[in-house]
């Protein structure tokens, strides 16, 4: 079978044939694939937690949509069940025996695709039940390749949830309507962010340092979500003027954490998702801001299976009304490798149509 496959540490990225291992649980057809920045990264040889899980060669690929081809003795799933496989496996830890493996002590967790097991760009798998989460509603079956993404985003909300009854930082009438949450990156995972937060009736804003294109400008107009270009109004201008409740960093600048420990409000919260490990171009007499500020500083990666279920169910509510389709920006076929060095112009969300 086809299988698009890289060489970490080293990244590279080429489709060959292979063999399909046989395991315990289902077997599963791939139905679409999605390309992210941790792809990217892998391939370009710069994320150097990547690891193979035999041999010199993984799998790449950890965001997915498949079918059932095969239930075994599944009593969840039936033949032609469309699934999204989990990304992160399970180690021995007490966070990891709680299905909250996104939350590991230890490291000792895998990541298909990514760190120690091969991952979904292959035409078939098996996987068990366990890390299988189903797609009852087959009308978003060309947008659940979102699911993986997404689920990041609804572990974030668990955090806001969370922090935002640390001292009620809700408006006087008990909703979010007066607050501003400034999103930083209008990629896959910004615009998803800002679609989320926005749904919880909390004002967003949009930003990056550019105008937006074409595609963004529109899912922002449909989605009631405002853009800030920071070549065109500072931030620090921006949020005198607006005032910046919380903020959610989705590019995994040191430089965006420095401006967002200057400009946020007293109190202010903030969730760091981007891991892009572009070094501060200034010193760190910014951190002193936070302490200063009562600023609650999150970091926050991967997502627990409740959070897949919670971003199937969103798809399902939202997908088509927020139009989620238009981050799908270009359908490639497995042998268009280059797609994972290429930049389209206006790209948002590759996903490679496997059956
Ligand atoms: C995935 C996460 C994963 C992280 C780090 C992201 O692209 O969405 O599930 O934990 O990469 O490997
Ligand atoms: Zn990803």
């Amino acid at each position: 079978m086809k299988a698009i496959l890289t060489t970490p540490p080293k990244g590279g990225v080429k489709i060959t044939d292979i063999k399909l291992r046989e395991e315990k649980g289902l077997k599963l057809r791939t139905l679409r694939t999605g390309i992210c920045g941790t792809d990217k990264e892998i391939v370009e040889g710069r994320l150097d937690f990547a690891r193979t899980e035999i041999g010199n060669e993984l799998v790449l690929g950890h965001e997915a949509l498949a079918v059932v081809e095969d239930a075994g003795e599944s009593n969840e799933f039936k033949k032609g069940d469309i699934v999204v496989p989990m990304v992160r496996r399970p180690g021995n830890c007490k966070m990891c025996r709680l299905g909250r493996q996104d939350y590991c002590e230890d490291g000792d967790f895998v990541e298909a695709g990514i760190r120690g097991r091969d991952g979904f760009m292959r035409e078939e798998f098996y996987d068990k039940e366990k890390f299988l989460v189903k797609v009852n509603d087959r009308s978003i079956a060309d947008l659940a390749v979102l699911t993986e993404p997404l689920k990041n985003v609804m572990k974030m909300v668990e955090i806001f949830n969370f922090q935002k009854n640390r001292i009620p930082t809700y408006c006087d009438d008990s909703t979010l309507k007066c607050k501003n949450l400034y999103v930083f990156g209008t990629g896959t995972e910004g615009l998803l962010i800002s679609a989320v937060f926005k749904t919880m009736g909390i004002n967003v804003i949009a930003v990056n340092r550019h105008p937006a294109n074409e595609t963004v400008a529109k899912f922002l107009e449909i989605n009631d979500i405002n853009y800030l270009d920071t070549s065109n109004e500072s931030l620090s201008s921006h949020s005198k003027k607006y005032k910046m409740d919380f903020a959610i960093d989705a590019v995994g600048s040191m430089d965006i954490m420095r401006d967002i420990s200057l400009n946020i409000s007293n109190n202010g919260i903030s969730i760091l998702f981007g891991t892009s490990g572009q070094m501060p171009s200034s010193n760190y007499e910014f951190l002193g801001n936070l302490v200063d500020k009562n600023i609650v500083v999150i970091g926050s990666v991967d997502g627990a299976k409740v959070h897949y279920e919670e971003a199937i169910e969103f798809i399902s509510n939202y997908g088509r009304k927020r139009s989620l389709d238009k981050l799908i920006t270009g359908i490639y076929k497995p042998e268009e490798t280059s797609i994972f060095t290429n930049k389209e112009k206006g790209e948002i969300k590759k996903v490679i149509q496997w059956s």
